[in-house]
This record gives C-alpha cells, structure tokens and sequence, in this order.
C-alpha cells in the first residue's frame, strides 16, 4: 500500500504560499514552483536505497554509501508538470525523462490524452509523475493507468497543491502509488478548481492568460 506524505517543511509551505498570491508574475510564479518542486523531490527521494562502496580518501581507506536499487525517471504530466522537472533534475540529473500530454476537457473535467513518449526502459525505473495541480484526480490517475499499461509498477506521484477529492480517488484508483504532496487544500469549486488554491497553473507558469 502507498503512503500519503503531505509537506510540512517551512520552506515548502512559504514558498506554496507566497506562489497563491494573484499578483505574482509568470517570472516569479515559474522560478518559485521549481524551487517547491526541488525541496519536495528532496523529501520524495529520503527512502531510495542505498548501497556500501569502498573509498579511498585522500587521508583513508573508508566504507561509503551511494544510491542502489532502480534508475529513476521524471514524467512531467503537461503542461503544468513541465515546470517541476528543472527542480527535479537538479536533484536527480540521471534521471530520463517522459512526457504525458493531457489536458481536462472544461465542460466535462475528464482527461483528454494528446501525447505519450517515455524513457525505453521506463518499465524498470522508478517514475516520479509530476503535476502541481491533483483536483478531480482525472489527470493523474490517467496518466498513472498509461504508465502502468507500459509496464511501470514503481510509481510516485508529486503534486504541489491537492484537493481532497482528487487524493481520494488516487487512492482508489492507484493505492499502491506514494502521493507527495506540497499542500492539501479544503475543496474543489463549481469549476473543478481548487479552493483556496492558486488558479491554473498552466496558465501561471507559461503566462498563457
Ligand atoms: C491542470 C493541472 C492538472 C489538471 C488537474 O492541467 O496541471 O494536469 O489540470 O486537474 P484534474 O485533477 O481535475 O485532472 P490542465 O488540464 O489545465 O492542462 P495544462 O497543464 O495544459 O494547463
Ligand atoms: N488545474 C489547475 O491548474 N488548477 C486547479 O485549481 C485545478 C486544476
């Protein structure tokens, strides 16, 4: 059974809050959501396993220890989850990256694919899946079932902010995925947005509205 960890690192709870604001900029908005992402890939990456290596030092001989286990890989969902990849590989540079494309349909909220290419070996690496938004849950959990179609059963899902609703039917769908999550806020509203929130984050990132 996946875990459910939500943040409560000072840095990532100011940075989410300062992000909320309406009067913050794309420039502002897109460098502060990778600052958040990186810190919560720190925090996602705590438990990998590690392995004992033999090291010389310049002073002595020593026993170290380095990561082991499976290769990583980042599959932002787009568009949104683009700006959480940078902050990621600055923390995991070895990590592949793939790419899901999906937008939310605004009159019916259901998930529309447009796009899928991952890493060839995605099946044997660990996949961190990245989106800020988690609302109705109808993106991830595609995206999630399409990585799973490919073979992929080692997954984490990093989310910035995350309704109720959307956590619930994660863990429905996908109990096995470990949910990360920077803030877990009180509702979706009549449009299927998070309240409070911080808009569209697509839109805020890349400054399309
Ligand atoms: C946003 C967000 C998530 C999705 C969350 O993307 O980045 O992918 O909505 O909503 P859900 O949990 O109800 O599916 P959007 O569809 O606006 O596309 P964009 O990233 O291209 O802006
Ligand atoms: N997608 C967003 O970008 N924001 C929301 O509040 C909900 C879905």
């Amino acid at each position: 059974m996946g875990e459910v960890h939500v943040m409560d690192h000072p840095l990532i709870e100011h940075k989410i809050s300062y992000i909320r604001r309406k009067d913050v900029g794309t420039k502002e908005f897109r460098e502060v959501v990778g600052e958040i992402a990186q810190l919560m890939c720190y925090e996602a990456t705590r438990d990998l396993e590690m392995r004992e290596v033999e090291i010389e030092t310049p002073v002595a001989h020593t026993v170290g220890r380095e990561l082991d286990g499976k290769k990583l890989a980042i599959v932002p969902i787009l568009r949104a989850g683009i700006g959480m990849v940078d902050g990621m590989l600055a923390l995991i540079p070895a990590a592949k990256v793939g790419h899901i494309g999906l937008y939310r349909d605004p009159e019916t909220l259901e998930p529309v694919e447009y796009y899928c290419k991952l890493p060839a070996d995605c099946e044997e690496r660990r996949v961190f899946v990245v989106d800020p938004m988690l609302a109705t849950g109808g993106s991830s959990t595609a995206a999630i079932r399409m990585l799973k179609e490919k073979g992929v059963k080692n997954i984490r899902f990093l989310c910035i902010i995350a309704a109720p609703e959307g956590v619930k039917r994660m863990r429905e769908e996908h109990p096995d995925v470990d949910l990360y999550i920077g803030a877990l806020d009180e509702r979706l509203n009549d449009h299927g947005y998070i309240v409070p929130g911080l808009g569209d984050a697509g839109d805020r990132i890349f400054g399309t509205k």
